[in-house]
């Protein structure tokens, strides 16, 4: 519910929001900089909507950036984050919680023998990094142009998401020290590895610079790559964890990392996040080991329970349904927007659709890039909203259909996208 003292419009509310919190928003993934417009004020979802304070609903094809599996306020969540939340809310202690949780993860991530739990993928990444580093005694990290792995300095160089819709070619205020020992290389080229490489981390799908599937054998010559090299390889899952199967994309590559970051899915839409791997890796953490990592709301009872209602509630059966509900998405969309005469690719890979205008081949950040300078992406997005359809605002997002969008759902984002594509496509682009 919207503060009934409060503006009625978005406007309103973001103009307040402006005043207090920097740029309006907590992340700048949901800051309309690179669409135009103000935020639409959410208030509360259900299933594959949202409503904004201004009471107008909205298909959600964000599902807080790929967090939400089953649509929004599934009772099976709700139930046991209030079941959870009776009992209290964080006790600093061990929790039953955190353990079956960890033993979901682990049954159902071939080769990841334990998972630490943390709060967030951004701390996922940076722990995985450290222990990465600390196992191997070496400093240098191998990541990919256009990957997103969180906001952690060491990670935040020729990164996908927000900072790639911002522009930015990494941070300010991360000094040139920190990203010393970070190599960012093409995406679906395997770099050359030498004994200084502690670790390759890599988005085994990547779906922060639009959607990029990796090439037919990139990923298994990363894994011989690391092994001749001795580095460890480190799958950000964060986005493909039990979202593309319960084994994620290692399971359905068949190449087993070293080390695993999850996040969204696995948390149920709570803060939560997990590293893992090898057990022989693991052991370096303290208390056991030399490498140190901590949280005071590490595995909080909260998020572990609406992690394990998530897992608990999806089935294989579900994982197909998705799969089968994107690809109505994809080839729906792909008429719809060719139809009206706009150049598009929208690829796929099991439940994450991507959307690219232009016909050129996107293969990775540069190519992405040359899709998203052709300007096709603001007025669509624009034209979008306005049919009542929630897309990311930044090009370099992905779409997230989840168990709770229906057929209707779907042709409904369909048939706006065909109204919004000629309308998109009458509006000059730059480029
Ligand atoms: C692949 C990947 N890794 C890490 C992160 C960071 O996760 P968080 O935003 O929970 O810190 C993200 C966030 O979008 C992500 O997509």
């Amino acid at each position: 519910m919207a503060d009934p003292s409060g503006p009625p419009t978005n406007a309103g509310w973001f103009e307040r929001a402006r005043h207090v919190i920097p740029g309006g928003v907590d992340s700048p993934v949901r800051s309309f900089a690179a669409v135009g417009g103000v935020p639409y004020t959410v208030v509360r979802g259900q299933g594959a909507h949202v409503w904004d304070v201004e009471g107008r609903r909205y298909v959600d094809m964000v599902q807080s950036y790929g967090a939400v599996l089953l649509g929004h306020a599934h009772p099976v969540v709700t139930e046991a984050v209030a079941r959870a939340a009776a009992l209290g809310t964080s006790f600093g202690a061990p929790t039953p919680g955190e353990v079956l949780l960890a033993e979901a993860v682990c049954g159902r991530v071939p080769g990841c023998d334990q998972v630490r739990l943390v709060s967030s993928g951004t701390e996922a990444a940076m722990s995985a990094v450290r222990v990465a580093r600390g196992f191997t005694g070496r400093d240098r990290v191998v990541k990919f142009d256009g990957c997103y792995h969180g906001h952690a300095d060491t990670l935040l160089a020729g990164g996908g998401s927000g900072v790639a819709t911002l522009g930015l070619p990494g941070s300010a205020g991360v000094p040139s020290s920190a990203v010393a020992d970070t190599v960012v290389v093409p995406y679906n080229r395997v770099p050359e590895l030498d004994e200084r490489v502690a670790c390759v981390i890599v988005e085994p799908v990547a779906a922060n610079m639009g959607l990029v599937g990796p090439a037919p054998g990139f990923l298994q010559a990363l894994r011989t790559a690391c092994d001749d090299a001795g580095a460890l390889l480190v799958f950000d899952e964060v986005i493909t964890g039990f979202r593309l199967g319960p084994g994620g994309a290692s399971a359905l590559s068949g190449v087993t990392p070293d080390l695993w970051c999850f996040g969204k899915v696995m948390g149920g839409g709570l803060p939560l996040g997990a590293f893992g791997g090898r057990r022989d890796v693991l052991a370096v953490l303290a208390p056991g080991g030399p490498v140190y990592q901590a949280g005071t709301l590490s595995g909080n009872p909260l998020a572990t329970a609406a992690g394990l209602a998530v897992l608990g509630a999806v089935t294989a059966a579900d994982y197909d349904d998705l799969c089968a509900r994107a690809g109505r998405l994809a080839s729906g969309l792909e008429g719809a927007i060719a139809g009206a005469g706009v150049a598009v690719q929208v690829p796929v890979v099991g439940p994450l659709v991507g959307l690219f205008f232009g016909d050129a081949p996107v293969t990775d950040y540069e190519s992405a890039r040359a899709s998203v300078a052709g300007g096709g992406y603001a007025p669509f997005f624009s034209a979008m909203l306005e049919r009542g359809v929630a897309l990311a605002p930044g090009p370099y997002e992905v779409m997230f259909p989840g168990l709770a969008h229906t057929d209707a759902d779907i042709d409904a984002v369909v048939e706006a996208a065909a109204g919004a594509a000629a309308s998109a496509a009458a509006v000059p682009t730059a480029g």
